[in-house]
């Protein structure tokens, strides 16, 4: 039997993290937008709603790591436009579908949403939650370093319940490789002032595998994420991939911990988080048995979309602004990623829409199985024929072998030492991977 250690070194590849499959770099068979209304308007359920994401993808200031999708500027002037083109959006949805799609979830993401004054944050959300389902929940990810009181009167005004904040690392060295200056004492103000607001869970990002790491200053850095217990930690991987991203060649090559290293700080803050209560739900995410995804888990009903794990999902995810994805269920859309090209296409009256994919069955028979490692940590692979069968399954008894998996009639369990690899497994189904012909870059699978 291989030790964890010895399955990290053997495991470990470049991978995609399936928040949606087939992953992007793989979409084929776009819908045109007549066929995008119509898959909306066939699964459409006025009583259930749809989900909704909206992009901000303003920040003020850098930070060298960064793989989002974002603009860096001071100037806010940028606000007012940006929002009116959000508004043309969801007006364009709202004729082309003939109704106001009822919003079940909306979830705000980017860049950094409270990059927006809280006026005009407020109005934002008014306008989009003008129709809203009784089961309403609302979240959104905030920059402690751009959050004001005013900001978390205008959720708890809108209902938005579950704010993630992006920590990603307390150590000073740290912070200054990565260019983000955020004392322990900001953020500790700031959790205190969210649960005194009422507002009901807390995530904290924290990256490993940043620039300046050590074994030290990620017991410290999880020490004093202790001291404000957050109901959730999502514990990312360090994407570094500075041929595609840029900014991220601002980081000396000669700071980044070594692949070793950067294992051994995987292993170390995920027992951390154990030993201090927090269970592993599904890739990269830990959860106090309190909090709403470790719920959801225990009852079967997590799920994953384009934005992570969340405890309800509608057939529909509308996304809103540049570069967001929508799902329809039946196919995926991704609008256009350049501010010029989304605002030209609104300004036609076209929905924005870049690229996309129809699914075919077996991409929705696969989707299935991948979502189902992913979040239940099983899945009934049945007797259907997927591509590539006979590799599958000579995969799978290496899997099984390694102590990663265990086969019971047709079902695949991910054991508790599987769940580093769980992106390993969902992998060996992914035909779209096995058959590319040109090298997509994805990040380290661990
Ligand atoms: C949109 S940001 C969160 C909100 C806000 N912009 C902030 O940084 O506080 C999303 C999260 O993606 C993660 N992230 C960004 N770039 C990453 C990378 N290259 N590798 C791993 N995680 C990354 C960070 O943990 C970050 O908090
Ligand atoms: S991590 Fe967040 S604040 Fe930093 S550049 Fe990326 S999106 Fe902006």
């Amino acid at each position: 039997m291989k030790t964890p250690q010895e399955l990290i070194q053997k495991y470990n590849r470049p991978g995609p993290r399936y928040t949606s499959y087939p992953p992007v770099p793989f979409w084929n068979n776009s819908p045109n937008e007549a066929t995008w209304i119509r898959h909306i308007t066939q699964k459409y359920d006025a009583q259930k709603g749809i989900d909704l994401y909206v992009h901000v993808p303003y920040c003020e200031s850098l930070c060298f790591y960064c793989g989002c999708n974002r603009t860096i500027t001071k100037n806010h002037g940028v606000e007012k436009p940006y929002l009116s083109l959000l508004l043309d959006e969801w007006k364009l949805y709202e004729e082309k579908l003939g109704f106001t799609p009822a919003v079940n979830s909306l979830h705000f993401g980017g860049g950094t949403p409270t990059f927006l004054s809280p006026e005009n944050l407020n109005m934002l959300m008014k306008h989009l939650l003008k129709n809203k389902t009784s089961e309403f929940i609302g979240s959104i990810e905030i920059d402690p370093r751009t959050c004001k009181t005013e900001h978390l009167d205008v959720l708890i005004e809108n209902g938005i319940k579950r704010v993630s904040l992006g920590i990603q690392d307390f150590d000073p060295i740290v912070q200054k490789l990565i260019n983000r200056h955020q004392p322990e004492s900001l953020v500790e103000s700031l959790v205190e002032k969210i649960r005194a607001k009422g507002i009901s869970s807390v995530n904290f990002d924290l990256i490993y595998g940043l620039p300046g790491q050590t074994k030290e200053s990620i017991v410290r850095t999880i020490e004093i994420v202790m001291k404000m217990k957050p109901d959730l930690i999502a514990f990312y991987s360090y994407a570094h991939l500075p041929d595609r991203i840029k900014n991220q060649r601002l980081i000396p090559e000669n700071t980044l911990p070594s692949a070793e290293l950067k294992r051994e700080l995987y292993e170390l803050g995920r027992k951390c988080l154990w030993d201090c209560g927090y269970t592993e739900i599904g890739m990269d995410h830990f959860a106090l048995p309190s909090s709403y995804l470790h719920k959801a888990k225990d009852e079967n009903g997590l799920h994953r979309n384009f934005m992570g794990y969340v405890d309800k999902k509608s057939s529909i995810l509308l996304g809103l602004g540049p570069t967001s994805i929508s799902d329809s269920s039946l196919s995926f859309v991704q609008n256009a990623k350049s501010m010029k090209d989304y605002e030209d296409l609104i300004t036609k009256g076209s929905l924005p829409i870049e690229k996309g994919h129809s699914h075919s069955e077996i991409d929705l028979f696969v989707q299935k199985i991948i979502l189902d490692l992913m979040c239940q940590n099983k899945a009934y692979i049945g007797n259907s024929s997927v591509p590539y069968s006979d590799e599958i399954h000579e995969e799978l008894s290496k899997f099984k072998e390694d102590g990663i998996i265990e086969m019971l009639n047709n079902e695949i369990l991910i054991t508790e030492l599987g769940k580093a690899f769980v992106r390993n497994v969902a992998m060996s189904f992914d035909y779209y991977l096995r058959a590319q012909t040109t090298k997509t870059k994805f990040s380290q699978t661990i």
